[in-house]
């Protein structure tokens, strides 16, 4: 008996020419943003233990990084440098001379028109290893702003083009804005890490990035995972700040909350695909227990769905190779 169904949506997925047409969304190489470590010193290409193919490259190392990814159609990377010196006041972190402004002078020669993003944070510039100035056990906020701003401006001056505050002070963005302004960078981007949860997706990273607080944890600055309208609340704040861009992070757990902010707000918004959620995937894949390619492409497809417009994620060259193949 022939039954007479009014709806068969299995109609649209008879080939695979005509489930691309209809596909809603779509994952980009001009996506991607690539993350980088960057360290002082010459000739170091350091493995990151925890997360497999990824290095801590001294500045001429990480030109051929970028060079690699470049050729591969990446047009964002982001840099978080990894000082020799620590101290209280993270001055290395506004040092003209750091890993992160050498390494910026270069890339823009270079590759005038890779988008350099920086992250401003002071967290791996702390002896203590939190993001802001301490004071009896506690993480100061205006008084960090100060130091943030310094840090915003040595970037800017080495050539960034968009400058990334992942601190979670209060009023950073507004500070970073006006000491931008003030010196005659008025047409560099802010993207602020807006929403930022206080997370363990984040292990790996400090490995990378030397950045493990010494005492406590940061939960009295990143955002409690069980909220989602405080994460509205932070995103509407950044932009009256003057955020030209916001971030969700992590992205993985976090898929909700892209989607409330795009819903939210007026600017792009970029999803961090972030170090535990890549070396989750990485220890499976070498395990053969998941299929890395294909559950990459399905995981950043899904951020692409729930509302970002870009996204951080280590697996940037891998993927735009991989698009490359299917002709994306
Ligand atoms: C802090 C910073 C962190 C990450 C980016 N910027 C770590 C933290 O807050 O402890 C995490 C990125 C990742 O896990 O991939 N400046």
């Amino acid at each position: 008996m022939l039954t007479y169904l009014q709806q068969r949506p299995r109609r649209l997925r008879w080939s695979r020419t005509l489930r691309e047409m209809v596909r809603e969304n779509h994952l980009q190489i001009k996506d991607l943003i690539y993350p980088l470590f960057v360290t002082e010193g010459k000739d170091i290409q350091n493995p990151v233990e925890s997360m497999p193919n990824i290095y801590q490259f001294s500045p001429e190392h990480l030109l051929k990084e970028v060079e690699r990814a470049y050729k591969l159609g990446i047009s964002a990377i982001i840099l978080f440098g990894i000082p020799k010196r620590k101290d209280p006041q993270a001055s290395s972190a506004y040092d003209p001379d750091g890993a992160v402004q050498e390494a910026v002078r270069s890339l823009k020669k270079f590759f005038p028109d890779m988008l350099v993003i920086t992250d401003v944070c002071l967290c791996q510039y702390t002896d203590h290893g939190h993001c802001g100035l301490v004071r009896n056990g506690e993480v100061l906020n205006d008084e960090t702003l100060e130091v943030l701003s310094k840090v915003a401006l040595s970037h800017a001056e080495a050539g960034a083009d968009i400058v990334a505050p992942s601190d979670m002070m209060d009023g950073r963005v507004n500070a970073l804005r006006s000491a931008l302004d003030n010196r005659g960078f008025e047409h560099i981007s802010i993207l602020s890490y807006a929403v930022k949860y206080f997370s363990a997706f984040y292990g790996p990273f400090r490995h990378a990035a030397e950045s493990a607080p010494g005492f406590g944890d940061r939960s009295s600055y990143q955002m409690d995972a069980g909220n989602v309208r405080e994460a509205v609340k932070e995103a509407l704040l950044d932009v009256r700040e003057g955020a030209d861009m916001l971030m969700v992070k992590p992205a993985l757990s976090y898929l909700d909350v892209v989607r409330a902010i795009k819903e939210n707000t007026e600017v792009p918004v970029a999803a961090y695909n972030v170090s535990g959620e890549y070396s989750m995937i990485k220890a499976a894949a070498e395990r053969g227990w998941l299929e890395e390619r294909s559950i990459v492409l399905e995981m950043l497809l899904s951020m692409k769905r729930a509302g970002a417009d870009l996204i951080f994620t280590y697996h940037a060259p891998d993927v735009a190779g991989w698009l490359r193949e299917e002709g994306m």
